[in-house]
């Protein structure tokens, strides 16, 4: 958002600016106790929603969840963009702005993080040839990718050091805060850097013009602690200006003309599960890089095909991440398959263990999200008594009713109730409450928009740690923004540890600022500031009991990892593996015990 403006000025234009006197120049606002309410002039309604806070200089609706600071009032009430809106009220509060208002440092600063990404990837690459490098160049030959492979998709090595990328770098007059920026090396507490990544195997991340924008780095064995973030399998780049999580897809660079010339898209989980297909000749694929498919990686995909099957680990995480993908899919206009692997398999196993042939015919036998999903539901319900059924009709008439093409509509209406037993009429009819019920909520026009439903906890412990400075600090030594489920929550915090490290005075109204790409999490952090207020005495609690609940989430979510690590390495009789993983569920039982009795 603020990408050519100086961010001192939008501060500057914050502070001084009144939300209530901005606002109320547009709508009439009516006091209520601490804050202001109107009606919502973002969508229909006949008792007041829209709540404006003098303190916060924040306003939020709670009917459409549609909340900021007074520039995001003012784009979306006059529907301006970023930068007239700042003419606007820099005019209002008079802060001057500078010549032209490009700020010409921020643009060269990307140009900046471009080169020295490909100085640090040119730089692992070519440490994959040295001696110190041999068992990572021996570990990636053992796991089939071969030599060609290795250099198409400019795989490397990170030396076992803490300041080998440093000195390098150092060497070439790079200045540290800028490698910073890019996410290669981290301040020590007491002063100093070192390097992020050390003692691993590089993926560079690029995006669709081959340039480097992060890096994935997986460890040397098969295994992970899963405990710390040194330790982990893959540790990625943090978020730069140039590496936005769930914007880019791993390996769309190569695959695009395959994807474009067969107009379908092969979409997995990891970066090897995209590699080695890749490799034996499937090139239309790519790789999400972690679960869950964002709206924008569909969106970037749609440019090119409107068709994609989808290669999920076979696991319940895989099952899971794959029907929530599946609705995106379907909101997006994308037709969309499933291939399910044999249990235990993920691509780069099967490709290894069958062949490229026997996946190619996995893909061509895909079966359509609809199968996929009622025989999922099957499993999940009783299909033989009336309730299951209906739990199952339930949950398919949510994706039916995403379908745009009324054809479609009907014809799976007709399907699902052939194959339920149900009658036509009675789905229909079903189907309309839930038009019926987004319409009423969000109003006709807003009838697309996705209501904000964080873990409540999760809310929680971000609220106090926007409202106070102390807590933030208290958090960052005992959490991880990946201890938070919801992706929203992790990257709100990633930010908020961000910004306080770097010394940055964090209120409601800056943080959404400093959100820049993010626009989807205004509502939310709107939303959390116009919630009650805690009072000192349950804070403690909640905090500790947040805490708690997040931390043992997060236990269970690494224990069912490693627990499918080990389901694939009993598969592939990897005696070796499976010991260390072993010893690695151990570990982390013992400390999830350690855990839940400290507390
Ligand atoms: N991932 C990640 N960080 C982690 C674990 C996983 O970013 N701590 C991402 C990586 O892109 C990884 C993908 O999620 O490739 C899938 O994870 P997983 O199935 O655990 O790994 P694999 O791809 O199977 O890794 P490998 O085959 O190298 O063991
Ligand atoms: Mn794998």
């Amino acid at each position: 958002m603020a990408g050519y403006i100086p961010q001192e000025i939008i501060d500057d234009i914050l502070n001084k600016i009144d939300i209530i006197e901005l606002i109320s120049s547009y709508i009439p606002l009516k006091r209520a106790g601490r804050n202001f309410k109107a009606l919502c002039p973002f969508h229909q309604e006949k008792t007041p929603s829209f709540m404006v806070s003098p303190d916060r200089q924040i306003y939020h609706c709670f009917g459409c969840n549609e909340g900021g600071n007074a520039f995001n009032f003012l784009m979306k009430y006059e529907r301006l963009e970023f930068p007239e809106a700042v003419d606007i009220l820099a005019k209002k509060t008079g802060v001057k702005l500078p010549e032209g208002k490009q700020d010409y440092k921020t643009v060269s600063i990307n140009q900046q993080i471009y080169k020295v990404m490909e100085l640090a990837a040119a730089f692992y690459q070519s440490n994959l040839n040295t001696l110190s490098a041999s068992p990572a160049k021996s570990y990636l030959l053992k796991r089939g990718v071969k030599e060609e492979t290795i250099k198409l998709f400019r795989l490397g090595f990170a030396f076992d050091k803490w300041d080998s990328l440093i000195n390098y770098l150092r060497a070439k007059n790079t200045g540290l805060s800028l490698l910073e920026k890019a996410g290669l090396i981290i301040a020590k507490q007491g002063g100093g850097y070192y390097d992020r990544f050390r003692n691993r195997i590089i993926f560079p991340i690029l995006d669709m013009k081959s340039r480097t924008i992060g890096f994935g780095a997986r460890v040397l064995s098969g295994s992970s602690t899963g405990e710390d973030d040194s330790q982990a399998k893959y540790i990625n780049s943090p978020e730069t200006p140039l590496y936005i999580k769930g914007r880019n897809l791993y390996g769309l660079n190569n695959a695009l003309e395959a994807i474009k010339e067969l107009d379908f898209v092969v979409i997995v989980e990891g970066y090897l599960d995209c590699i080695l297909p890749y490799q034996e000749g499937l090139h239309n694929i790519v790789a999400s890089s972690g679960t869950a498919l964002t709206y924008d990686q569909v969106r970037l995909l749609k440019r090119y095909t409107r068709n994609a099957v989808m290669v999920y680990d076979a696991d319940a995480a895989g099952e899971m991440a794959t029907l929530r993908s599946l609705d995106i899919f379907l909101e997006e206009g994308v037709n969309v398959k499933v291939v399910r692997l044999p249990s235990g398999f993920d691509p780069d196993l099967f490709v290894r263990k069958n062949g490229i042939e026997a996946f190619k015919k996995l893909i061509q036998s895909s079966s359509n999200l609809f199968d996929y999903k009622l025989n999922i539901l099957r499993s999940c319900y009783n299909p033989n008594q009336i309730e299951g059924r209906v739990s199952i009709a339930q949950e398919m008439l949510v994706t039916i009713n995403k379908f745009t093409n009324a054809i479609l509509k009907s014809d799976y209406i007709k399907k699902l109730s052939q194959e339920l037993e149900i009658k036509e009429e009675a789905l229909l009819s079903e189907l309309s409450k839930i038009k019926d019920y987004r319409s009423a909520v969000f109003g006709s026009d807003e009838a697309n928009k996705r209501p904000i439903k964080i873990n409540p906890t999760e809310k929680l412990l971000i609220k106090l740690m926007i409202e106070e400075t102390n807590i933030l600090n208290r958090l960052k030594q005992c959490l991880e923004p990946a201890d938070f489920q919801d992706e929203r929550s992790a990257k709100i915090v990633s930010i908020m540890f961000d910004l306080f490290s770097q010394g940055k005075n964090i209120t409601p109204s800056n943080l959404i600022n400093y959100l820049g790409p993010y626009q989807d999490l205004c509502g939310i952090i709107s939303e959390l500031t116009l919630l009650p207020d805690t009072s000192e005495e349950e804070k403690e609690k909640i905090i500790n009991d947040c805490v708690c609940r997040i931390k043992k989430q997060s236990l269970k979510n690494k224990r069912e990892h490693l627990h499918r690590q080990i389901k694939n390495a009993q598969h592939a009789r990897d005696e070796e593996l499976l010991r260390r993983l072993m010893l690695e569920f151990h570990q982390l039982t013992k400390s999830a015990k350690d855990f839940s009795l400290s507390k």
